[in-house]
């Protein structure tokens, strides 16, 4: 006589046998989808004053305006001046009580660019403002005004003849990003960052360089 409890302990074991199955369809269709639908537009940075398609006015971070250098302090080509802005993001608490530091740096170019964060990109300016945060996985980078110090301590990165100036490194997987590029500052010229830098909006009060906000979308 056969045990009648055969044919449900059969379904239950075929049902276990296929978790595993469902498990890896699922890991494998996962980044399938992430990559057909990615939360942020793809590319390099949203322009100032244009909105992520995915956040609303209200989401964007918040900081108190910060003075950080008079105009004369950049006046020679490739100075610059170190930073910290306090941002604010409603994302975490509604009363936009989680605050981050980001640590920033302004530096003076020899030419003009069309910078994002400079009255939306519309003037051209030779005044660069970056949050110093790594696009890649969050390290500090550094802004080294000696291109052969980027050789010579950054994985050695050889840049092209026209590009042998101020240019921006992360000591932690040797992304190397050049500030002044005419087309989009803070291009990446070599290692793992998906993007450049994000960047500071700023305005130029009596004299002052004050920076008045960030780029949306995140803090790295
Ligand atoms: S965190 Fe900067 S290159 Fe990886």
């Amino acid at each position: 006589m056969s045990d009648p409890r055969g044919p449900n302990r059969r379904t239950f074991l075929k049902v276990l046998s296929a978790i595993p199955a469902a498990g890896a369809l699922a890991a494998f269709l996962a980044p399938v989808l992430r990559y057909l639908k990615p939360n942020l537009e793809p590319g390099l940075g949203v322009p100032a004053g244009k909105l992520p398609p995915n956040l609303a006015e209200g989401d964007l971070p918040k900081g108190e305006p910060l003075p950080i250098a008079r105009l004369e302090e950049l006046q020679e080509p490739w100075s610059s001046k170190f930073f910290v802005f306090t941002q604010k993001y409603p994302q975490y608490t509604p009363e936009l009580a989680r605050a981050f530091t980001v640590p920033g740096v302004a530096i003076r170019l020899p030419w003009k660019v069309r910078f994002p964060g400079y009255k939306d990109g519309r003037e051209p300016t030779d005044i660069v403002i970056f949050s110093r945060i790594c696009p890649h996985l969050g390290c500090i980078f550094n802004y080294v005004p000696d291109w052969r110090e980027i050789t010579a301590g950054y994985g050695g990165y050889m840049p092209p003849p026209e590009r042998r100036h101020g240019l921006l490194g992360c000591p932690c997987h040797l992304s190397i990003y050049d500030p002044a590029d005419r087309e989009q500052p803070g291009r990446v010229l070599s290692g793992p960052a998906p993007r450049p830098p994000r960047y500071f909006t700023y305005e130029v009060r009596d004299g002052v360089i004050v920076v008045t906000g960030a780029e949306p979308g995140g803090i790295a």
